[in-house]
């Protein structure tokens, strides 16, 4: 496989000469800052959010570095993982020109970043096994693929993609691969991380919002060789994490037992879940899980949607998805809240045909 990262950076973006923000020009220490055009005054709050942020997240990404053992230059710290996804898009994919591909059924971002891009997009979708389908890939990469979407496990099916499926494709594809593990903390199959020193084209994001619990201040984590970092950072927002957000998330990182723990809870729960579920009679299959939420086909899927709902309990429902037919997606939540959706599923009365 010859991979040539600088025949897959866009021309406008080889040549672009990125911002050069205030923090960027001088990032030391200093008695007076009259720089930034900051309100020099404070905040209206007991915690003052005056100043702008390091633009390079420098603190949190050490930390990240010795948790995950990838070197600082190697990551990239998104607005949520979506920011990453979009950011992948608009460095490598001339829009109308280039094109993407993913497998359905699978996260509904990278579908969306395409058109927002105007990115043609090629879907090359699941076995029904849920696992990728390497003949289709190969025929379908042609020599405007750019980036192709593997999520691993894979939302919404719950399942990992088998790592010799994502190595066959690293060896043989001269583009991008993207493994999306937004779920890989709970999964018993291991971070394609390991894999970055063998594979140029590897990008693996990750999220603080799944496993972390920490959604709401939108951090993502992106890992590849520092030339495509290099390629990001150039095109990245110069402030894109806000000091909040790497403040808190500094003090999460100290916290890998209390994070440990819940995924635990997380991975103990959903096997005990999808037990339960498993004696409900509108329940027809729960797909094997590796994430934090089981797939579950069920008799009738629009009406039982309606009635949780009803009951002031929403999932997901994906029963209109391809090879998701019949299907609900339910996020495990607490032993509590597990055991109430049980029991309104048991009350359900099944559908006489
Ligand atoms: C597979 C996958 N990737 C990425 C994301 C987005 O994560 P973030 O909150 O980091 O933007 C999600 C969110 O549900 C997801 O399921």
């Amino acid at each position: 496989m010859n991979f040539d990262l600088n025949k897959l950076v866009r021309e406008n973006i080889k040549k672009l000469k990125p911002y050069s923000s205030a923090r960027s020009e001088y990032s030391g220490s200093a008695d007076i800052f009259l720089d930034a055009n900051e309100n020099s005054l404070g905040s209206p709050l007991k915690k003052w959010y005056n100043r702008y942020p390091d633009p390079l997240q420098k603190e949190v990404k050490k930390k990240i570095s010795s948790i995950k053992t990838v070197a600082e230059e190697n990551i990239l710290l998104g607005n949520g993982s979506d920011e990453c996804i979009d950011l992948l898009i608009r460095a490598f994919c001339d829009p109308l020109q280039d094109n993407i591909i993913i497998c359905p059924p699978t996260y509904g971002m990278y579908e969306v970043y395409a058109h927002i891009n105007n990115v043609p997009l090629k879907e090359v979708p699941l076995l029904p096994n849920y696992q990728l389908n390497l003949e289709g890939l190969e025929n379908a990469i042609d020599g405007q693929t750019k980036l192709i979407f593997l999520c691993s496990p894979n939302n919404p099916t719950g399942n990992s993609l088998l790592h010799e499926d994502i190595e066959v494709i690293l060896n043989n594809f001269e583009g991008i691969v993207v493994v999306d593990e937004a779920y890989i903390n709970y999964s018993r199959q291991r971070s394609t991380i390991a894999d970055l020193k063998e594979y140029p084209n590897l990008v693996v994001l990750q999220t603080f919002s799944k496993a972390w619990g920490l959604a709401s201040l939108r951090l993502g984590m992106t890992f590849a060789s520092s030339a495509i970092i290099d390629v990001l950072n150039k095109i990245k927002p110069p402030y894109n994490i806000s000091g909040a957000t790497q403040e808190l998330v500094l003090q999460a990182l100290d916290n890998l037992a209390d994070v440990n723990s819940m995924i635990v809870e997380t991975v103990k729960e959903r096997q005990r879940l999808g037990e339960e579920l498993t004696s409900i009679p509108v329940v027809e299959k729960i797909h094997p899980s590796d994430a934090n939420f089981l797939l579950v086909k069920v008799v009738d899927p629009n009406g039982i949607y309606n009635y949780l709902k009803s009951k002031g309990v929403i999932v997901r429902n994906r029963s209109n998805v391809l090879l998701c037919e019949g299907c609900l997606r339910i996020t495990v939540g607490t032993e509590k809240e597990n055991r109430d959706l049980v029991q309104l599923l048991q009350q359900y009365p099944v559908p006489v045909s």
